[in-house]
């Protein structure tokens, strides 16, 4: 199965090239996050990757990137490939779900070859600047099967709603 996994504000940005990693602090939505990769592949682009701040441990990493690589494998978890298609092949022979982790590009290119399965879709509920944002996507295609809410609080800088989609049969 092929997943998807996004954060973004109401107006649609998920980052911005002036301010390296998340614009948000959500730690519920951290705990969710990792609820939803946890012990499967996880796919990414070189830029996300370059923003992490843990190696991802007990998930299998899969890094693409258009430069060639001379050490394949990043780190024990972790894997550079140019090549979309072999990072999902390899993701789902190795786990049930691959998991799209962003950063856009990278999902723009997922969305536009592949079917996505499952959706799980973070709504921060505030306008934020950024100039990186999530790719349309038509949710028609989609049945909602989860929606949790959740306050601003000391854990959680903005309210937001955690949905998780799947695609019609
Ligand atoms: N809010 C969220 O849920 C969320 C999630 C993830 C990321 N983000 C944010 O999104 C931003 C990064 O997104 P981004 O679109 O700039 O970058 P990205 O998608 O993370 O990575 C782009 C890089 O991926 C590689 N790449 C792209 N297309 C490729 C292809 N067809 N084949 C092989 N490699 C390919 C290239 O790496 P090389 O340059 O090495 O060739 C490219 O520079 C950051 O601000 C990050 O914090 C937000």
């Amino acid at each position: 199965m092929l997943s998807l996994i996004v954060a973004k504000s109401e107006n649609g940005v998920i980052g911005s090239s002036l301010k390296e990693g998340l614009l948000w602090n959500l730690k519920d939505d951290l705990k969710l996050f990792k609820k939803h990769t946890l012990g499967k592949s996880v796919i990414m682009g070189n830029t996300t990757f370059k923003t992490l701040k843990t190696n991802l441990p007990s998930r299998t990493c899969y890094v693409l990137s258009k430069r060639p690589f001379r050490v394949p494998v990043l780190h024990e978890n972790q894997y550079a490939t140019n090549d979309l298609d072999f990072a999902i092949t390899s993701s789902l022979k190795e786990n049930k779900e691959a998991v799209i982790i962003g950063g856009r590009e990278v999902y723009s290119l997922a969305l536009s070859k592949y079917k996505i399965d499952k959706l799980y879709i973070t709504t921060v509920q505030a306008y934020l600047e950024g100039d990186i944002l999530f790719p349309e996507i038509d949710l028609n295609n989609y049945d909602l099967v989860k929606e949790k809410a959740f306050p601003k609080n000391e854990r959680n800088e903005f309210p937001f709603i955690f949905r998780e989609y799947k695609l019609k049969n």
